[in-house]
């Protein structure tokens, strides 16, 4: 396990004023593309795997957006997993191909060339992957909802974003192209992904030492390029581009960026909830009413000690954010409502509170629910 996957390096690259030239060249040397080391890369299969729900695990499928040159999705199929890898650039997409080829799993792994937003992505996936490609699914805040919309319940999302180890210099996300409310902290990076609503199994995060690889590769991959094409026609850009690299690197950006995969589950019993306190609701009542009750108290019942634990999980993380008053309330609420009685209203009401906890630790004004109980303050 760990190990590097090879084939034959790729020599084909964007034509000069392509956007994807300067990566496509800065990616020669890895198959990559993050700070990830080919062990955090098996890590992640194997957690994957592990967290699947049990039904899910007979002949699990990936859907890799973003996927680069395939690795991820390589690993998962020489471990059975059939899967289908989308990424806008064509020259990723060959060498994701070759790969696969080089592998033995081509069979299993399909690659495509395609924009994410144009496509009919497949749902009810048992594991769906956008590491460093959240851009794809609408940004870093509205990605982890996207991802989850495409995962079966008991699924798991793999999530992979930047995140801010301390807070950048002034003016220095900015040009370095990251905007100011796209990057945020550890913490509320995997607060992102719940308040996205998939529940956060584990963190895996770059280490140093694949950070530097990672940087050290790129601008060196640039500047072997323009040793070898020294008529390059972008060689002013490209030379400028992997300087930037460097000096950034080395001036702050080793000490601010972080990179991490939050591996999450998409919950069954929330799922379940859903249906049948919303999909059930009022229409059908007129005509069904006490059917249509009886079936609801039964899953909220069996659904509010789930609920009630994750009120209560999600008010600790809040009180140590520091906002006590904020976990106190929630508490407090959760239990008035926990000890009233196990009905829809109580489901929904927890559900109410969760929404809240997680806004108040997504840095978000709580939206006051419709689906929020009142209760005395
Ligand atoms: C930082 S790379 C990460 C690649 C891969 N997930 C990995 O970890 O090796 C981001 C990838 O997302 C792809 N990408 C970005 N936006 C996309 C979009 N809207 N549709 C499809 N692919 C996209 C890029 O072409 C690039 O290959």
């Amino acid at each position: 396990m760990g190990d590097t996957l090879r084939t034959a390096p790729s020599h084909d690259v964007p034509p000069p004023g392509h956007p994807d030239r300067a990566t496509t060249i800065a990616h020669s040397g890895t198959t990559i593309l993050s700070p990830l080391v080919p062990a955090d890369q098996d890590g992640l299969v194997d957690i994957a795997l592990a967290a699947l729900a049990p039904a899910r695990k007979a002949a699990p499928t990936v859907l890799d957006i973003g996927c680069g040159k395939g690795d991820l999705l390589v690993r998962f199929a020489r471990r059975g997993v059939r899967g289908l890898g989308l990424d806008r650039n064509p020259w990723f997409i060959e060498d994701a191909k070759r790969l696969a080829a080089a592998a033995g799993v081509a069979d299993r792994a399909t690659l495509r060339t395609a924009e994410a937003a144009e496509e009919q992505l497949a749902t009810g996936m048992d594991i769906a992957v956008c590491i460093g490609a959240t851009g794809a699914l609408g940004g870093p805040v509205l990605a982890p909802a996207a991802l989850a919309k495409l995962l079966g319940p008991g699924g798991i999302g793999l999530i992979g974003e930047g995140f801010w180890r301390q807070p950048p210099p002034v003016d220095g996300a900015e040009t370095f192209g990251i905007g100011p409310d796209e990057m945020t902290g550890l913490d509320a990076t995997v607060e992102r992904v719940a308040a996205g609503g998939l529940e956060p199994i584990a963190v895996v995060q770059a280490s140093q030492a694949g950070w530097d690889a990672y940087e050290g590769g790129y601008a060196e991959a640039l500047d072997r390029w323009l040793d070898d094409h020294p008529n390059d026609p972008e060689r002013h850009r490209l030379r400028t581009r992997a300087l930037m690299m460097r000096t950034s690197w080395a001036d702050w950006r080793r000490e601010a960026m972080g990179f991490c995969v939050v591996v999450a589950r998409r919950p069954e019993a929330e799922w379940d909830l859903r249906r049948s306190v919303w999909d059930h609701r009022a229409p059908r009542c007129a005509a069904r009413c006490c059917e249509d009750r009886s079936v609801d108290e039964h899953s909220a019942a069996e659904l509010l000690p789930t609920l009630y634990r994750r009120v209560l999980d999600a008010a600790t993380r809040l009180e140590w954010a520091g906002d006590r008053p904020a976990a106190l309330r929630i508490r407090r609420h959760a239990i008035a409502v926990y000890s009233l009685g196990w009905d829809i209203k109580g489901a929904k009401a927890l559900e109410g509170l969760e929404v809240q906890a997680l806004a108040l630790l997504a840095g978000r004004p709580p939206a006051r629910s419709r689906m929020f109980l009142r209760l005395p303050n």
